[in-house]
């Protein structure tokens, strides 16, 4: 294990980032009003192409924790930096810059249920680019075709589509500015489990074909043991345990070992994303 994904090592790896720590939290602190500390002291390293998944209980701070890495939050104290730039303090049209390099992808696919298909993957472009309409659309097309949605997908409605496309639609969207980073926001809650494997599988699919850096906030501890480099489990407000997802279930840390036997998952039958498990 990287000495950044260890409890151990991470305060002097948050101290001096290395080319590949592409997501670097340096002791952040989040207060909303007095009293009510939501980040207390988080340091956290992401490395370039690997995927990090954040898992902990309800209210924990995980959307907190994963806003303020994509700028849309500013913490109370500590420091941010995304491919070595301090973010922190940054005026809101550098801000909007470093937010252009993550792609989002929320829970339930959060697609605007009025508008197609096509308006909804050309957001981005409409929003980002002076791209003409033409372009757009073709692009949107390309988008689709890679997460091997037919380009027909592009007239229907979100509530036309199965939960699974609709995942595909909302990936679709987050790639289309191409960001190096990925963010996900507890992809496969509401999904069945085959549908929650597939969402898997494109979550790595994504990094083997794209290169890109994931961070996926999860509840399923299945996907977690599936998907992650590094997870980390927050529990209000701190990180108390971090390594590899067997690490978390078998390692020093007595909160994690019961975390993850209380979510009831045989850890051990799970494997892989691509072994065929
Ligand atoms: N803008 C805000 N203003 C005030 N309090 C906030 C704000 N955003 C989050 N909080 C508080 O921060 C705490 C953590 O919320 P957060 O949404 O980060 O938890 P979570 O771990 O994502 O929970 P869940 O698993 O339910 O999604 C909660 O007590 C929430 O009320
Ligand atoms: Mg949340």
């Amino acid at each position: 294990m990287h000495p950044a994904y260890t409890q151990a090592g991470v305060k002097a790896a948050v101290r001096d980032p290395g080319p590949d720590d592409l997501v670097v939290l340096r002791d952040v602190k989040k207060s909303f009003g007095p009293g009510h500390e939501v980040l207390r002291g988080i340091d956290l390293v992401a490395r370039r192409g690997d995927t990090t998944v954040i898992i902990g209980g309800s209210g924990a701070g995980k959307t907190t924790l994963l806003r303020h890495i994509v700028a849309l939050e500013q913490p109370t104290s500590g420091d941010i930096l995304i491919d070595r730039e301090n973010i922190v303090g940054l005026s809101e049209r550098e801000l909007n810059r470093v937010r252009q390099k993550f792609g989002m992808v929320y829970q339930y696919a959060a697609l605007l249920d009025s508008f197609t298909v096509m308006e909804n993957v050309a957001f981005p472009l409409v929003e980002h680019t002076k791209l003409k309409k033409k372009e757009i659309e073709a692009r949107v097309v390309e988008k689709l075709r890679i997460l091997d949605l037919d380009p027909d997908v592009a007239r229907k409605f979100p509530s036309e589509l199965s939960g699974g496309m609709r995942k595909r639609v909302g990936l679709a969207r987050a790639l289309m500015m191409e960001p190096p980073i990925l963010v996900y926001d507890e992809p496969t809650s509401g999904l069945d489990p085959l549908t929650s494997r597939v969402v898997d599988d494109l979550i790595e699919e994504m990094r083997q074909r794209f290169g890109v850096t994931s961070i996926v906030i999860s509840h399923d501890i299945a996907s977690c043991f599936r998907i992650a480099h590094q997870a980390v489990l927050l529990i209000r407000g701190e990180i108390v345990a971090r390594g590899s997802p067997d690490e978390l279930a078998q390692g020093d840390s007595a909160v994690a070992r019961d975390f993850i036997e209380k979510s009831g998952v045989a850890v051990g039958d799970v494997g892989r994303v691509g072994d065929g498990r």
